[in-house]
C-alpha cells in the first residue's frame, strides 16, 4: 500500500548535496534545467516551454510536499519525488499490507556523470526506510535509461520486472521496475 509522506520541515545533508523543500526563489533554477531537450522526456514529461509551465508545476511540488529540491552550490540543480505507485502492477510482490512509495528523479544536464543523483537516492532512501519507517521503494527506468539504470543499480535495487509504462506525455514506454526492502 501507498504510506504517507510529507516532507515539510525535512533536510538532508549529504556530502555535496542539500535536500529540502522547493521554494518559490527556486523558479529560475527550475526552468533553467526543466527546458532542456533531453531531460525530462526520460521521467515521462515534455521540456517546459515557458516560465509560466514551470512555475505550476514547481506549486504543485510545493502543494504536495512529496518533492524534495537538490540543492548543489547554493543553486537547485534537480528533484527527486516521492511518489505514489500503482497498486495494480506488483500483484506478485503482495505489496498490500507493506507500506511503500516509488521515487523518480531529475537532474539538470550540465550536472550528469558525477555521481550526484546516487548520492541524492542514497540519502531519500536511508530517509525512508530508517524514519518514514516504509517496508519498501519501487523505482523504474525507461529500457534506453542506461543512466538511471546504473543509479538504481548503485543503489541496491533489485529488478523485479519490465511493464508498459503511460508517460505524462502521452506515449507509452516499457519501463523496467525494480525494489528494495528494509
Ligand atoms: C538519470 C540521471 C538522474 C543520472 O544522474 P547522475 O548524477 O548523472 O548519475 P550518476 O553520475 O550517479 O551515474 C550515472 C551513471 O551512468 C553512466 N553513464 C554516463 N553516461 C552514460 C551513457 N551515455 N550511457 C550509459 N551510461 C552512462 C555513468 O558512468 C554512471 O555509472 P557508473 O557510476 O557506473 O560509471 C540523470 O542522467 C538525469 O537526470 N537524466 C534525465 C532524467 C532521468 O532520466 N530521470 C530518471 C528517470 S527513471
Amino acid at each position: 500500500m501507498n504510506a504517507p509522506v510529507d516532507i515539510t520541515g525535512v533536510e538532508l545533508k549529504t556530502e555535496r548535496l542539500t535536500l529540502r523543500s522547493w521554494r518559490e526563489s527556486d523558479l529560475e533554477d527550475f526552468y533553467e534545467y526543466a527546458r532542456v531537450d533531453g531531460v525530462g522526456q526520460m521521467a515521462g514529461w515534455s521540456p517546459h516551454k515557458s516560465i509560466e509551465e514551470s512555475r505550476q508545476v514547481l506549486a504543485m511540488f510545493m502543494r504536495e510536499k512529496r518533492t524534495f529540491a537538490l540543492e548543489y552550490e547554493g543553486k537547485v540543480i534537480g528533484s527527486l519525488g516521492i511518489e505514489t505507485y500503482d497498486e495494480r502492477r506488483y500483484p506478485e510482490l503482495a505489496l498490500e499490507e507493506k507500506r511503500g512509495r516509488e521515487i523518480g528523479y531529475v537532474l539538470s544536464k550540465d550536472c550528469w556523470g558525477r555521481g550526484l543523483m546516487t548520492e541524492a537516492v542514497r540519502a531519500v532512501v536511508r530517509w525512508l526506510l530508517d524514519d518514514v519507517k516504509l517496508d519498501f521503494i519501487i523505482v523504474g527506468h525507461f529500457i534506453r535509461n542506461d543512466r538511471s539504470r546504473r543509479v538504481i543499480e548503485k543503489c541496491g535495487f533489485s529488478y523485479v520486472k519490465t511493464i508498459p509504462y503511460d508517460t505524462q506525455d502521452g506515449r507509452t514506454e516499457d519501463s523496467m521496475e525494480y525494489i528494495l526492502y528494509r
